[in-house]
């Protein structure tokens, strides 16, 4: 393995988000791995940053020739490059599409637990979260199609926010219920937005399926997010691509991306964009091995330490979800718990919808050692936990 995934990176007293706590924690919280990005994409920042000229600056061709080709060789989808528009975040364009592509007190649907920030986009625009649940029985999630389709047909839900693959729960949708969401969010004139943020990163042997590639029903009717941001660490970078098939979807997009403000590139978005999707593809297969093995370790842990912890097994993202219902009634009191007793920080399910309050979300973007130290703290918390 050329790439190093081990070395300790210290990320404390350095304006991290997610470091930015008491010494003795240790954050395996939010999704930001702590892995170096790869040094192609360091050594193109480098580059721009000598040329010492920082002035306003257009996104070139290239730029979006990288996106379509990556798309082409990881994926098996080949957007054209005319149905795309940068935008600086995967968040602020579901928040200025949330506005253009719905009025205020609309429905926007998601599928909770999800990812939390859908909420603000939502609730912060006067639009009403419509959460049709994901079902959890016997340790894996499934969709309710009854329930999906009745809120889809109430004549109040406009879009829907989809996250393809899902977190937290690091399903990867089949073709067939990407097809099956597609038809019904046609049917009901339900835009789709889909976030495929978390797209490159599923484990060794698996991969997501883009929700526009499966056919011209979803393509037409969708707006789909992807970024290098979780792929390759950079989510500081602020930079995404919109993916939209539609013309006439894509110029309403359009419009509130430059309202907002949102379609200029900082200095060096492009280089480093371009220098992840066109030489990064052996540092993600390598990502996603040591992301593999770290969630077996996780796994294997559990079932020698914590058998009393179901985690489930999604097979995408680096975070995992774990079912902590045999030793809690409240995720909230034992992260706290866990946090005040051992400084492991992890998040508690509560943030990703009220299905989510027996579940804990762990990232395993870390280094071995670090992962280690963090799975012995979590064991530590645990067995000194009483609720
Ligand atoms: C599903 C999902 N979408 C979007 C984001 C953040 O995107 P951005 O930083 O580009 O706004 C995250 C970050 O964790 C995420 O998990």
């Amino acid at each position: 393995m050329p790439y190093d995934f081990e070395s300790p990176v210290n990320r404390r007293n350095t304006n991290s988000v997610k470091w930015d706590v008491k010494p003795n924690e240790l954050p395996l919280s939010i999704a930001d791995m702590d892995f170096r990005t790869a040094p192609e994409i360091v050594s193109a920042i480098q580059t721009r940053a000598e040329t010492g000229i920082f002035g306003y600056e257009e996104v070139p061709q290239a730029y979006f020739e990288a996106v379509a080709n990556w798309y082409r060789d990881q994926h098996d989808w080949q957007p054209k490059t005319d149905w795309m528009l940068f935008a600086t975040g995967v968040v602020p364009t579901i928040s200025s599409a949330v506005r253009r592509l719905s009025q205020i007190g609309d429905n926007v649907l998601i599928q909770s637990p999800v990812y939390n920030i859908f909420y603000n986009s939502i609730l912060n625009n006067g639009r009403h979260v419509l959460s049709s649940d994901l079902v959890y029985t016997d340790g894996t999630y499934t969709v309710d199609w009854a329930d999906l389709e009745t809120k889809m047909a109430d004549p109040l839900t406009s879009l829907m926010i989809f996250c393809n693959p899902h977190n937290p729960t690091g399903h990867i949708w089949e073709t067939t219920e990407l097809e099956r969401i597609g038809a019904l969010a046609t049917k009901y004139h339900v835009v789709v937005i889909a976030d495929e943020i978390h797209g490159d990163v599923t484990d060794t042997g698996y991969q997501y399926v883009p929700f526009a590639s499966v056919n011209d029903v979803n393509a037409q009717n969708s707006v789909t997010c992807v970024s290098p941001s979780k792929t390759f660490n950079v989510a500081a970078m602020h930079v995404a691509t919109v993916i939209v098939p539609n013309p006439e979807l894509r110029a309403i997009v359009n419009r509130g991306l430059n309202t907002d403000e949102l379609a200029e590139p900082n200095p060096f978005a492009v280089p480093a964009s371009v220098a992840a999707y066109t030489l990064g593809a052996q540092w993600v297969t390598e990502l996603r091995q040591v992301i593999t093995a770290h969630k077996q370790q996780l796994t294997a842990f559990m079932a020698a330490n914590l058998p009393q912890v179901h985690v489930i097994t999604g097979h995408a993202t680096y975070l995992m979800w774990l079912d902590v219902s045999a030793v809690t009634t409240d995720a909230a009191a034992l992260t706290a718990f866990l946090r005040e007793k051992t400084g492991l920080i992890v998040a508690d399910g509560n943030a990703y919808g009220p299905n989510g309050k027996l579940f804990i979300r762990i990232s395993v973007a870390c280094p071995t050692a670090e992962l280690t130290d963090g799975l012995n703290r979590l064991k530590q918390g645990i067995d000194a936990y009483h609720d």
